[in-house]
This record gives structure tokens, C-alpha cells and sequence, in this order.
């Protein structure tokens, strides 16, 4: 049964006018929300727009090069929460310490060597090439983020998968409140509808063809009519659309990333043991970092140098043994690891950039449990070089370089510049 509406009741006019508005703002709330999914993705990507601003360009600054230690909540992970690390100490004393926090230390200036010793003299990685703005970049991120309702992007080491999250788009908050909205706003305009059609009945003076009817069937054929009409549905096809597109965007951006990833090795070897209590240096172990493009795991006989009398009794350094004497080399599970199509070299890095361990792996002396703290994404690799100035003192294979730079820009001399962008460079 259709309720009749007369062509030239108010009633009418109310009811379209209040359903093509109700649909309008629909579609409006939802593509919204869509249009800022796709910019954020393309974002995470690591296509930063240009121009954008300072806090923007902080954002991915402290991601790349402080998140692995800092939270931008009062959280403390390897170094102090940052939130509020302006009121504390004003930007003059922040630029100092970020670049070089041991200066500060020796400087005996007494706030620093407080905290210093409060963090039991861990020792933060020196930034000397970031620039003042960089710098008060990344204290205007720190202020907004810790300012933001959902502090999703704090703690990308202590928290992993929440940093991906963020990376990938709004927070979930953001998801819950539009998605409620939406249905409050469904219910509103269902009965609407229906108090709209009892009063058109009621108006019309109940001449209709079925007058008596109950308030069960009524209510039906009014739901019956929303399902029907043709803005409702709209935007309905709408909803669905974009939350399909959305879900896709999700999944496509996160293939192969895995970033947080921890698997449980066969030996329960801890690199905050060794490289943290016992300050063994990375390179006795990963002995390819400073000549070639693999870091290598050590094999058995590098533990042996120090386990031959060290702990044997212990069932996991029997392990090890058990591991020699049936010529098996134990089986680590490989953790950080780039798809084939790209080329990526240590000594390049390490030896050559001067770029610490910490940089790329997270505090690795502080983990029980190895675990991958960057993203590896492309987007990661071509962010660090389009801010990393190449290490050029002492390396004459730059000076030209350096010379002929000089006269063409006034910046300092980045990676970008050496051609550290060329797809070839990274790819085979
Ligand atoms: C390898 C770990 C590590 C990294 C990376 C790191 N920090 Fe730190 N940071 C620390 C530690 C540890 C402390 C505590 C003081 C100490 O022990 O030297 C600290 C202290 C600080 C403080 C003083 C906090 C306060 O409460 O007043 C600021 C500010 C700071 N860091 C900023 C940064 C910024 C900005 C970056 C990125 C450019 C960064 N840190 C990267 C470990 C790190
Ligand atoms: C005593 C030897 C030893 C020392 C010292 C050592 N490592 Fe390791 N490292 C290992 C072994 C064994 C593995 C493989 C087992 C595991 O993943 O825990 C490993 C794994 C790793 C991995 C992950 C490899 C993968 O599968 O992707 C990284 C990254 C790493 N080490 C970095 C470091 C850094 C940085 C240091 C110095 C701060 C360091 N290691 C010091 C022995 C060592
Ligand atoms: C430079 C010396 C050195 C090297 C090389 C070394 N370790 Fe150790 N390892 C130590 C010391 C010191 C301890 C602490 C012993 C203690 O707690 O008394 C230790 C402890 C351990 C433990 C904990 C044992 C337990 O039951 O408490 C494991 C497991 C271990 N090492 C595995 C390895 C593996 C695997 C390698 C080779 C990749 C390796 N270590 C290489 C010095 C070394
Ligand atoms: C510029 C970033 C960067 C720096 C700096 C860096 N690594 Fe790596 N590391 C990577 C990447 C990327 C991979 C994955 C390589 C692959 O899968 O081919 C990796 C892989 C590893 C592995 C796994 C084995 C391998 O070589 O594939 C070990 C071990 C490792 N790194 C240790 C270290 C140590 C120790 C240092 C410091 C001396 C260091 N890395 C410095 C980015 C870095
Ligand atoms: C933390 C910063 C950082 C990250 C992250 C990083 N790089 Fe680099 N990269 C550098 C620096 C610094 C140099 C310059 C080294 C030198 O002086 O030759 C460099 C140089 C290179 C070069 C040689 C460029 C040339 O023109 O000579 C290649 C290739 C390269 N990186 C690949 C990669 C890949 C692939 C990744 C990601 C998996 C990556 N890098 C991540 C800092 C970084
Ligand atoms: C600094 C190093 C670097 C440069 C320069 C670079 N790439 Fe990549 N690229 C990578 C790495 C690392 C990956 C693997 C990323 C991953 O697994 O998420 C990758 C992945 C890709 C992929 C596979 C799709 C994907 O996202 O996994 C394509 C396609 C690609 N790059 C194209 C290009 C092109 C085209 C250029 C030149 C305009 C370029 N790359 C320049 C490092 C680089």
C-alpha cells in the first residue's frame, strides 16, 4: 500500500525538502571523512605534500628519528615523554640538547645532568644536522599531538601497531563518532518518516483506501517506503561504497609492512643483555655492517668465542653446542627483511653515511627480543633522504661534489642531491 501524499500539501514539501537534506548531509559526512583517508594514505606513502607545515614536516621527523625513544605522551619509553618538553625548557635549550645532548651534559647545566642520571646515563643519539626549524618542527608536532584528543601516534616503539594505525589513517575514535552519528542520524530521519506519514493521513482525513489500518501495518509500509525511495538509497549506496574503498585503501597500504614484527627466536638471545649490560659493539657480532651490503648473523663460533667457558651449563647456551657438534646452523627467524625488487647496502649506511644503528633499528641495545622498529617502506627510505646532509668531512671522493653544490643552492649538501632518489639506486 502507498500512503498518498497530496501534490500540494505542506506536508509534501516537508517531507522532500527534510529527505533530500537528510540524504545531502550524508553523503556530505561521508565523503568527508573519505577524502581525508585518501590524502592520509598517499601521506603515509611518504609523498608529503610541499609546503606543507612546519608540524607536518615535524610529524615525520619525529617519527624517523625520535619515536623508537620518546612518546609524544608523558609515557616513558627509552627517554622521557615529550609532552610538555617546551614548558620545561624553553627552545634555545631544546635546539642545544637535540643536537647534541652530551654537550649540554658537560656543560654541567644542572637540569640536564639531573635527567641524565634520573635515565641512568643513557646515553640520546646526537641530531647536529637537523636545523633549528627542524627542531621547533618537531616540538610544534609534539604539542599538537600531545594537545589531540587520541594520542594515537605516540609511542611507536613502546606501542607498534597503534603507530600504524596512525600512519594509515584517523583514529579509531574518529571511525566510532562518524559511524554513531550516522546511525542516530538514520533512526532521526526513520521517525521523521513516520510521524510524517501518520499526520498526511490524518490531514487527508483517513479517504485513503485502507483507513483503518493498525499502527503495526502503517509503520511497515512507512519503512517500506524508506527502503524505496530513491535519496535514501543513494545514500545508502554511498555508505557502502566508501566504507569498501576505505577497507581497500587500508589493506593495500599496509602489504608487507610489519613494522613491530618480534618472532620468537630459537635461542632466547638478548641483545640488551649483550649489547646493552655487556656493551659487546654490534660489529663483533654483525661483522658485515661496515664492508658490504648484509650485516650478517653471527654464525655458532662467534658465540663460541665467549660461551666456550661462559654459562655452559645452561639448556639455552647447550643449544648452541647441540647446534656445532650436529653441523645445523641455528635457525634465527629473519626479521627485518626488503622484497627482492630492492637494493639496500649496509657499509653504504653505516660506514660511508655515518649513520648510527639506532637510527633505522630502534634502541636495539634495550630489546630482550630483537624487533623491526621502522616501517622499511619506500616512503621511509626516501624520506631520510631527502633530509640526511651526506657526511662529506673527510671523504675527498665529496669535495668536488660539495664545491659545485655550493654553487648552485645554499643548502647543505643531502642525499637527495647524490642522487639518492634515482628509482636505480634502490632498485635492481
Ligand atoms: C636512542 C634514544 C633516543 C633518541 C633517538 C632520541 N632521544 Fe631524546 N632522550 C633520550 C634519553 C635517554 C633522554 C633522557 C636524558 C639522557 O639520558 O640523556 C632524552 C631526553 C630528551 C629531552 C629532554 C626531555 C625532558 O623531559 O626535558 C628532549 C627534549 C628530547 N630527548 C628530545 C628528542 C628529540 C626531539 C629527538 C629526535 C630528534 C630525540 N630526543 C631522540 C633518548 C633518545
Ligand atoms: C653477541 C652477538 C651480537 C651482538 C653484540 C649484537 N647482535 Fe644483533 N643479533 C645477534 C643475533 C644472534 C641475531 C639473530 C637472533 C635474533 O634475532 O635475536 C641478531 C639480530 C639482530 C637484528 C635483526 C636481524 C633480522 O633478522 O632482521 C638486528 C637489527 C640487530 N641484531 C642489530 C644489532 C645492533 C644494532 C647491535 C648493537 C647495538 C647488535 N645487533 C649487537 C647477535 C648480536
Ligand atoms: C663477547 C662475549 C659473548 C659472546 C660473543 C656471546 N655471548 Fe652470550 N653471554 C655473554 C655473557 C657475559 C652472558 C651472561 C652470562 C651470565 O649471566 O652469567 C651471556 C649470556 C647469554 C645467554 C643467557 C644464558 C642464560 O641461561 O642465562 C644466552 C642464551 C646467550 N648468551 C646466547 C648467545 C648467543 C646465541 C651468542 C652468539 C650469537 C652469544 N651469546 C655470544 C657473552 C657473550
Ligand atoms: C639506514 C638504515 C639502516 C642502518 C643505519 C642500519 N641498518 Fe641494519 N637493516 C636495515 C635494513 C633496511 C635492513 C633489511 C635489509 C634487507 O632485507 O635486505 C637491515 C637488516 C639488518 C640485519 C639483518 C641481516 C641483514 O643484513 O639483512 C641486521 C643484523 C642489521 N640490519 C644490523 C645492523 C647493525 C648492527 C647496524 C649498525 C652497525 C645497522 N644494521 C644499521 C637498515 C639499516
Ligand atoms: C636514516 C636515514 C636513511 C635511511 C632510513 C635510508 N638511507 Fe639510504 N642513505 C642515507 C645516507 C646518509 C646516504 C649517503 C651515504 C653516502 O654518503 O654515500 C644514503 C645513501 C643511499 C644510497 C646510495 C645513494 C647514492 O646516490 O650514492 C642508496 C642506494 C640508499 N641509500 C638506499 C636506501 C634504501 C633502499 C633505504 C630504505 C630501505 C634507505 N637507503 C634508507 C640515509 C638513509
Ligand atoms: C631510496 C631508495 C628507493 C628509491 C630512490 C626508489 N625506491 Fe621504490 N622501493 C624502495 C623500497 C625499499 C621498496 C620496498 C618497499 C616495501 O616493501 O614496502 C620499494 C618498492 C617499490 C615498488 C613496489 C611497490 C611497493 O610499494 O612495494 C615500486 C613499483 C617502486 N618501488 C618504484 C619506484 C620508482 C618508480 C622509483 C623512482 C621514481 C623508486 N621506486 C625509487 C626503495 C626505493
Amino acid at each position: 500500500m502507498y500512503i498518498p501524499f497530496p501534490e500540494d500539501s505542506k506536508f509534501c514539501s516537508f517531507i522532500k525538502c527534510s529527505k533530500t537534506f537528510v540524504a545531502i548531509v550524508l553523503t556530505i559526512m561521508l565523503s568527508a571523512p573519505g577524502l581525508l583517508w585518501a590524502q592520509d594514505s598517499t601521506a603515509a606513502a611518504g609523498a608529503a605534500p610541499a609546503g606543507g607545515g612546519d608540524a607536518a614536516k615535524g610529524e615525520s621527523l619525529f617519527k624517523n628519528n625520535c619515536a623508537q625513544c620518546h612518546a609524544v605522551t608523558d609515557e616513558r619509553v627509552v627517554g622521557p615523554g615529550l609532552k610538555g618538553a617546551t614548558t620545561r625548557q624553553d627552545m634555545a635549550w631544546l635546539t642545544k640538547w637535540v643536537k647534541n645532548s652530551q654537550a649540554v651534559i658537560a656543560s654541567g647545566d644542572p637540569y640536564a645532568v639531573k635527567l641524565y642520571n634520573e635515565y641512568s646515563k643513557a646515553q640520546m643519539t646526537s641530531f647536529p644536522n637537523l636545523s633549528e626549524d627542524d627542531i621547533k618542527g618537531i616540538f610544534a608536532y609534539v604539542d599538537q599531538a600531545a594537545a589531540a584528543p587520541a594520542p594515537t601516534a605516540a609511542a611507536a616503539g613502546g606501542a607498534p601497531a597503534a603507530a600504524g594505525a596512525a600512519d594509515s589513517g584517523p583514529s579509531d575514535l574518529f571511525m566510532i563518532v562518524v559511524v554513531a552519528l550516522v546511525v542516530v542520524m538514520l533512526l532521526v530521519l526513520g521517525v521523521l518518516l513516520v510521524i510524517v506519514s501518520l499526520l498526511s493521513k490524518a490531514v487527508t482525513g483517513g479517504t485513503e483506501t485502507a483507513p483503518k489500518a493498525d499502527f503495526l501495518t502503517r509503520f511497515g509500509n512507512s519503512v517500506k517506503n524508506i527502503a524505496t525511495d530513491p535519496s535514501i538509497r543513494s545514500a545508502t549506496i554511498w555508505i557502502f561504497v566508501l566504507l569498501v574503498l576505505k577497507a581497500t585503501l587500508d589493506g593495500a597500504y599496509s602489504v608487507g609492512i610489519q613494522q613491530g614484527y618480534a618472532p620468537k627466536q630459537p635461542i632466547s638471545f638478548s641483545h640488551k643483555l649483550h649489547a646493552g649490560e655487556y656493551k659487546i659493539d654490534c660489529n663483533y657480532c654483525h661483522t658485515g655492517v661496515n664492508r658490504g651490503k648484509s650485516a650478517h648473523i653471527p654464525s655458532a663460533n662467534i658465540c663460541m668465542n665467549c660461551h666456550g667457558v661462559i654459562k655452559k651449563e645452561s639448556p639455552e647456551i647447550q643449544k648452541i653446542y647441540t647446534s656445532i657438534e650436529n653441523n645445523q646452523p641455528i635457525e634465527w627467524v629473519r626479521v627485518h627483511n626488503l622484497p627482492d625488487l630492492a637494493y639496500f647496502n649496509h657499509a653504504q649506511h653505516v660506514n660511508v653515511g655515518g649513520v648510527e644503528c639506532e637510527t633505522c633499528h630502534g634502541d636495539v641495545a634495550q630489546m630482550e627480543v630483537i624487533q623491526q622498529r621502522s616501517s622499511l617502506t619506500m616512503g621511509w627510505c626516501i624520506d631520510c633522504h631527502r633530509q640526511t646532509e651526506v657526511n662529506t668531512k673527510d671523504n675527498q671522493y665529496y669535495d668536488k661534489l660539495v664545491q659545485l653544490h655550493g654553487t648552485e643552492s645554499k643548502d647543505a649538501l643531502k642525499v637527495a642531491d647524490i642522487g639518492g632518489l634515482e628509482c636505480s639506486k634502490c632498485h635492481y
